[in-house]
């Protein structure tokens, strides 16, 4: 296999958040400054409410920050209007959360085409494409299935492909394996580390050290902010 180019394709610098609620302020994240780079596994491991959502939102350009800089690529995007950030994210950017969010009526097929339908793109592409990004993730004899019929690391494994269909250069792993069997966790974290050896950047966010052999390079969030000092998180 050809060595994978390992670029920065999105950074934040001193970048965090914090909400204020009355005279309450809550300091999501503290000024933090991390890269994730194309052919990298990037694992985010910390304790509940440490912080880690917050830090994938600001690299998925789901919130805006309070302070600090993120880039996707060589773009800034503090300060692009939520339509042009609602652009970039469905074009450079995919999401796998912990609750698979499939859309229950819709066949596997459906919901894996649903991203490229979104970008307009005609049925019969999307179908292919669909089918191509399932049959990645092994699912190829799984199109007409119903993500009910589908076990839970299954339909961890069609949030790939939906994610992966668009061919973003980023892949926002929010707690992906903290609903599945250690084997199933272990099947999926599999898939996105081949994906990462591709040439993607993955980043996955989790409070469950054991996932720490499938990293390239790991941070630690604790208390709203970053160290590179291993913490043992308690799952
Ligand atoms: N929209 C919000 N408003 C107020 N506080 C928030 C909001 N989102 C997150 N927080 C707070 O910020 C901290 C970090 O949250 P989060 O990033 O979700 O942590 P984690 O994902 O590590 O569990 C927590 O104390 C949380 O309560
Ligand atoms: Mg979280």
């Amino acid at each position: 296999m050809s060595e994978v180019e390992h670029k920065i394709v999105a950074k934040i610098i001193n970048a965090g958040k914090e909400y204020v609620n009355g005279d309450i302020k809550v300091v999501a994240l503290k000024p933090s400054s991390v890269e994730l780079k194309s052919g990298e596994l990037l694992l985010i491991i910390g304790p509940s409410g440490s912080g880690k959502t917050t830090l994938l939102s600001l690299f998925g350009c789901v919130i805006y920050p309070s302070f600090g800089e993120v880039w996707i690529d060589d773009v800034m995007v503090n300060s692009l209007p939520e339509k042009e950030l609602a652009a970039l994210r469905l074009k450079k950017i995919g999401f796998i959360f912990q609750r698979f969010n499939l859309i229950a009526p819709l066949t596997t097929l459906e919901n894996v085409m649903m991203p490229l339908i979104l970008q307009g793109e005609t049925s019969g592409d999307s179908k292919k494409k669909a089918a191509k990004a399932l049959t990645k993730v092994g699912l190829q004899d799984r199109f007409q299935n119903l993500s009910n019929d589908l076990s839970g690391g299954q339909q961890q494994r069609v949030a790939i492909a939906r994610a992966l269909v668009t061919n973003p250069e980023m892949m926002l792993c929010d707690e992906p394996t903290a609903s599945l069997d250690l084997e199933s966790a272990g099947i999926v974290m599999k898939e996105l580390k081949d994906l990462a050896s591709q040439g993607k950047a993955v980043a996955v966010v989790t409070h469950d050290s054991r996932l720490r052999p499938f990293a390239d390079r790991i941070v630690y969030v604790i208390d709203g902010g970053i160290s590179d000092v291993p913490v043992e998180v308690i799952t």
